[in-house]
């Protein structure tokens, strides 16, 4: 083997010479890269005596270590030389927007604000919250509720039926939140004050239907709960969803559920009580259905053993949330609400 004949001169004239960062690369590869000249010389000790082995691998070593030391140098060097060039080449404009921002976050739909808002309001007036399953059978959606089987009650919501494998009682996609009174009104003793927010189905699509739509559900239950609770609560709701200014009226009305029953209508919105095409003239709008619990659903519940027993009473009113949210933000046509338009999404 060949004495080491590396010449620092030379190496350094060499560094001297390359002027780019890839360059470098390559020169250092040249050296101390796996087949460079260093690197090969070092694979070679081996092969030689003891003494001289110390003395050449000695020399190798400190040589690999300058060779090191000065790429590492040039290195910063060409790269700070390189990254100058670029930037006055192509000129960073600090004030540009990140690029997150280019990436739009999400919002909430329309209809989610509305129902959280909603929900709040109930909240703060002591409400709490229950749920209840999508897929209810008759007799929660419709027989507990006092809608009798070919009632023509049952007319008044178009009902999707489900596919039944594992239960007696017919299964259908409930069309009202009202199921939700039964089954909390089973699981607990009063006094009661909740709502139920959710997805109802009913079989209909036109500009103010869709087959999916959501529904708030209130029931309050206690000792001496009378039909000037339900007018203040829900005046209250109202004033606060719309405005403090907002009309409301208490109309006569029917549900099997409620006695007596109500639906209530808000001075329109968009005409002030004038008249116009959304309130067909009328000045007036329903926003939503109430009334007193009918004793019969307190019995089917199995809080009263007569009807006749007027230990308990109670209010229970159901507003559509799309209804609502149509209103507040003037749009006329329901579907807009399921097309996915981000046109249409954004404006929220
Ligand atoms: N469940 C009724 C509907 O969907 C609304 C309602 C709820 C009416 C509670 C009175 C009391 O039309």
């Amino acid at each position: 083997m060949d004495t080491i004949s590396f010449s620092k001169e030379t190496f350094l004239h060499e560094l001297s010479q390359v002027t780019s960062t890839v360059e470098l690369n390559q020169f250092k590869a040249s050296y101390i890269g796996k087949k460079g000249i260093i690197t090969n010389k070092l694979k070679e000790l081996g092969k030689l005596a003891n003494e001289e082995r110390a003395a050449q691998g000695k020399s190798l070593n400190e040589a690999r270590a300058f060779i090191d030391e000065h790429i590492r140098a040039q290195e910063t060097v060409l790269y700070k030389n390189e990254l100058k060039k670029k930037l006055a080449h192509k000129k960073l404009d600090i004030t540009l927007p990140g690029a997150y921002l280019s990436k739009k976050p999400g919002g909430r739909h329309p209809v989610t604000l509305v129902m959280t808002e909603i929900s709040e309001i109930f909240i703060y007036m002591g409400f709490t919250i229950e749920e209840g399953p999508e897929i209810e059978t008759d007799y929660y959606n419709f027989e507990a509720l006092n809608i009798l089987k070919n009632h023509p009650a049952r007319d008044m919501q178009d009902t999707f039926y489900a596919e039944n494998t594992t239960t007696t009682d017919t299964l259908v996609l409930r069309t009202h939140t009202s199921p939700v009174q039964i089954r909390t009104m089973q699981r607990r003793k009063p006094p009661l004050r909740f709502i139920a927010p959710g997805k109802v189905y009913r079989c209909d699509s036109d500009i103010s239907h869709t087959p999916v739509f959501h529904q708030i559900e209130g029931l309050m239950v206690d000792k001496g709960i009378s039909f000037s609770n339900l007018k203040a609560v829900l005046e209250a709701f109202i004033h606060r969803v719309f405005s403090p200014q907002t009309p409301v009226r208490f109309r006569p009305s029917f549900f099997p559920f409620t006695e007596p029953s109500s639906e209530v209508d808000i001075g329109c919105i968009l005409c002030a009580g004038k008249g116009c095409r959304v309130c067909k003239g009328t000045g007036w709008i329903e926003v939503l259905g109430a009334g007193m619990v009918n004793p019969q659903v307190f019995k089917n519940v199995g809080y009263i053993t007569d009807l006749g027993d007027f230990n308990y009473s109670g209010f229970a009113f159901g507003l559509g949330m799309e209804r609502i949210a149509m209103l507040k933000y003037g749009i006329d046509d329901i579907r807009l609400f399921y097309e996915s338009d981000m046109r249409f999404l954004k404006q929220f």
